[in-house]
């Protein structure tokens, strides 16, 4: 079978007050049109046309990694001239669906019986009944319950406009019927809009049957008009990924304050406290704990591990019994060994930790590679960067770094080696000795303060 997804995106987005196009505007840090980019790719769409008309350029720019046709639609005309724009492209014996930008919840799984029914040449649109039906397209069903019309809010009467079956917009036909009626619908409404809506009249006076499916929740068919309607949509995506990870066992101390941008794996008696924004493809194992304020991103973290208070932790692997914060930040490449410790303070990049290693207090880790049972003392820095490379610090096992001491990379401290507080260490400092820099404490007796004048 041939599908052909069609995605309107052509609206202005008046009321979002922006230069963005609006189905760039992200949903969970990801743009409205690539949720529904995704789910044409889901229920394998042979190609994918998306009608646009304003910020061309951004869009193609955004999406240039993406398998789609891009139809402008110079002027607004309504939906039914904007599906109209794309069939000249499409095949005749396609099935086309037809799907928005701004409705980025849409689900595989309601898209697929729309398609069996269009298959079998008939006409599906997908409703559902809303206790607050607003000025959406009203369903109009004869006395034996069959559609025959769909009527635009602003077209309907007032009984027409008590019916709380609602028109969502989405629809799916074969090319050939939906070329025709496309050909026949005009603008004498009260918009002077094509309305593709109209094309349920036709296909009734037609004998083409016209069948409705429901999608599973109204979730999936909320539009997005404005930042208003963009931040409600988000709560509600939200809310309801916390509900399905809660239902599989994860502790969401508030729910009302959980942010998933991604994936998240997690094992047994997992906790996630408030204001935690997690992103990308995070794995937990069993007895996690993330702390208030938190940012994870593509992050693995082992058994029993916890990340204290507003730590950031991003693209970094945590193996168990490691503690990591508060006020922590691991960088891209960080590898924290088993019963690790990184404290307040700490920056963590492209390093590994070694096992029950520690960096309690204010230091920056950088390209090192620091074996087990280390301590590194509060404030040490290792110096990675001369001005143009960046080079690598290697710390073997059980070497105690004094507080405030530098390490000037390339550099390596051998295994049991001691650094005294406040040295610089320029070159490698051997195994089992002392490496201090000669440095003179003096008095000066009888030394006064500079008094204010
Ligand atoms: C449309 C439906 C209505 C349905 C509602 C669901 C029609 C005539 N009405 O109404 O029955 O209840 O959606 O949200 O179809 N667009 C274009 N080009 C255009 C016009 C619109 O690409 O020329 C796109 C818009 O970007 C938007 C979508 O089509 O994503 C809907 O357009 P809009 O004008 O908002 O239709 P509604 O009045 O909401
Ligand atoms: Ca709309």
């Amino acid at each position: 079978m041939n599908l052909e997804t069609v995605i309107l995106a052509a609206g202005k987005g008046t009321r979002m007050y922006s230069n963005r196009p609006k189905v760039l505007h992200g949903l969970s840090g990801k743009p409205m049109l690539e949720y529904v980019l995704d789910a044409a790719v889901a229920i394998n769409s042979t190609a994918i046309h998306v009608v646009y008309g304003h910020g061309g350029d951004l869009l193609k720019q955004r999406f240039s990694d993406r398998d789609v046709t891009w139809v402008c639609q110079t002027e607004q005309k309504g939906t039914g001239h904007a599906v109209a724009q794309a069939m000249l492209g499409l095949n005749d014996n396609s099935v086309v669906l037809v799907l928005y930008g701004d409705v980025p919840m849409i689900k595989p799984s309601s898209l697929g019986p729309l398609i069996d029914i269009a298959q079998k040449n008939k006409l599906a649109l997908l409703t559902i009944e809303l206790d607050e039906p607003g000025a959406l397209g009203r369903i109009i069903r004869d006395d034996k319950n069959k559609i025959v019309a769909i009527r635009e809010y602003k077209d309907a009467d007032a009984a027409e406009r008590q019916i709380t079956e609602i028109n969502t917009g989405v629809v799916a036909a074969k090319a050939k019927l939906l070329k025709q009626w496309l050909n026949r619908i005009d603008n004498n409404n009260a918009q002077q809009e094509y309305y593709l809506t109209d094309i349920v009249q036709l296909a009734v006076a037609d004998h083409i049957p016209v069948e409705s499916i429901n999608p599973q929740t109204a979730l999936e068919i909320q539009g997005v008009n404005s930042k208003l309607e963009l931040a409600e949509l988000e709560r509600m995506h939200q809310q309801q990924q916390a509900r399905t990870l809660m239902q599989q066992g994860l502790t969401i101390v508030d729910p009302a304050r959980f942010d998933l941008h991604g994936q998240l794996d997690f094992g047994r008696d997992c906790k996630v406290d408030i204001n935690v924004i997690i992103q990308g493809h995070c794995k937990f194992g069993d007895n996690v704990k993330v702390g208030p304020g938190c940012i994870v991103r593509n992050a693995q973290i082992d058994d029993d591990s916890v990340i204290e208070p507003f730590s950031i932790i991003e693209d970094s692997q945590i193996g168990s019994h490691c503690s990591v914060g508060p006020y922590a930040r691991l960088r891209p490449g960080s590898s924290l060994l088993q019963s690790s410790k990184i404290g307040n303070f700490v920056e963590v990049k492209n390093s590994i930790i070694g096992v029950n290693s520690k960096a309690n207090h204010l230091s920056y880790v950088g390209d090192a590679q620091v074996g087990k049972d280390v301590n590194i003392g509060a404030g040490v820095i290792t110096c990675n960067y001369d001005g143009a490379n960046k080079h690598k610090t290697i710390i073997g096992d059980n070497v105690h770094i004094g507080s405030d001491c530098q390490l000037v990379a390339p550099v390596t401290v051998s295994d049991n080696a001691t650094i005294g507080a406040g040295t610089t260490v320029y070159n490698d400092a051997p195994e089992n000795e002392l490496t201090v820099n000669k440095k003179e404490q003096i008095v000066l007796a009888g030394w006064k303060r500079p008094q204010k004048n």
